[in-house]
């Protein structure tokens, strides 16, 4: 294999040394409109930390968008062999209402280092494709979360777009369908700053100890503290159940108190199916396919498939 310019695949390549901490951002704007997956969400950043991709598309020259409202960086926690998973999450992102114009909102899959060679591969594949993939660096233990891999994202990408700051940072996983519109209509009149927002969880006589793992949202001043507080550090509080921990950060500091518990439009689906609200942020614990299914019929994702005929489908087609 020759090498030509240094792309982004080779570095990738480079990924199972963990060397460097990876982050993969295309924008979007690379891309012919109605392009597969998270792609469609992603607004372009100006002054971010890109890296920019070689694409077959021209880029589109930059156009002055006006600055949103607010700005959201959303990391999915999964793990590399999680391919099937991560394409229905990514048709989850696209194929719901577009994000209002006053915000902008990118998302990204988070992964740990990725060691085995063959996942390396598949991995830049789709990146290559998608664009929508981060890469933590050695800091990041294991794909476990309770290894510190929520640490390890929240403080990297503090550092990683200290230039270009966005106003909020979302950890969520690979069982939770967002609905990012709901969310957005949520952080608008929030404060930007000293924020906390997720489901509650009610513990120790306080309703919102700590926001529970499905999703939950802090402004950046909290991340960039969390990305310099050694008190974590030195107390190992990287390790165990995340979500727990996270708050336990923040209320050892003081941190996190403009704090809002968007129960019950956050929840977990029950074992029947049949606690989805109109008015959902987030439904977790969409743990198979079946369970998947059931949000897109919900959410009337899968209406419009319903009503084409297959035929119609069929003269889509090139002839021959
Ligand atoms: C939290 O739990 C306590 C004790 O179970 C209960 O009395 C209280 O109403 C709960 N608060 C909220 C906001 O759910
Ligand atoms: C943190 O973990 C390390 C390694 O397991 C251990 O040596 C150290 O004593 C721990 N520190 C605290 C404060 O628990
Ligand atoms: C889905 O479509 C049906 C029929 O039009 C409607 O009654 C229902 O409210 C829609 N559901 C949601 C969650 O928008």
């Amino acid at each position: 294999m020759t090498m030509k310019t240094p792309s982004f695949s080779s570095y990738l390549l480079l990924a199972p040394l963990a060397i460097l901490f990876l982050v993969f951002l295309l924008p979007s704007l690379n891309r012919s409109s109605g392009s597969d997956g998270i792609g469609v969400l992603c607004n372009r950043r100006t002054g971010a930390a890109h890296h920019h991709h070689h694409t077959v598309v021209p880029p589109i020259p930059a156009q002055a968008e006006p600055e949103p409202e607010l700005s959201l960086l959303v990391g999915i926690l999964t793990m590399p062999k999680l391919r099937e998973r991560r394409d229905i999450v990514r048709l989850a992102y696209a194929l719901q209402p577009p994000v209002p114009a006053y915000a902008r909102v990118d998302v990204r899959f988070v992964f740990c280092r990725v060691t085995d060679p063959t996942e390396a591969t598949l991995v830049s594949l789709e990146e290559m494709q998608h664009g929508d993939i981060m890469v933590l660096d050695d800091s990041c233990a294991g794909e476990n979360m309770n290894d510190g891999k929520t640490y390890a994202y929240i403080s990297s990408v503090a550092r990683l777009f200290a230039a270009a700051p966005y106003d909020y940072v979302m950890k969520t996983d690979d069982d939770t369908y967002l609905r990012v519109a709901a969310l957005v209509g949520e952080l608008r009149g929030k404060p930007r700053d000293d924020a906390y927002l997720g489901y509650g969880y009610n513990m120790s006589g306080d309703p919102m100890l700590f926001m529970h793992g499905m999703g939950y949202v802090m402004s950046w001043d909290v991340a960039t503290w969390v990305s310099t507080a050694a008190e974590i550090l030195d107390r190992n509080d990287t390790l165990g159940p995340e979500d727990l921990m996270v708050g336990k950060w923040l209320n050892l500091a003081g941190k996190g108190k403009n704090r809002y518990d968007l129960k019950p439009r956050m929840y977990d689906l029950n074992w029947g199916m049949d606690n989805f609200r109109p008015d959902t942020v987030a439904v977790h614990m969409l743990k198979d396919n079946r369970r998947w299914a059931a949000a897109f019929n919900y959410f009337n994702v899968t209406a419009g498939i319903k009503q084409s005929s297959s035929s119609k489908l069929y003269h889509r087609l090139p002839l021959p």
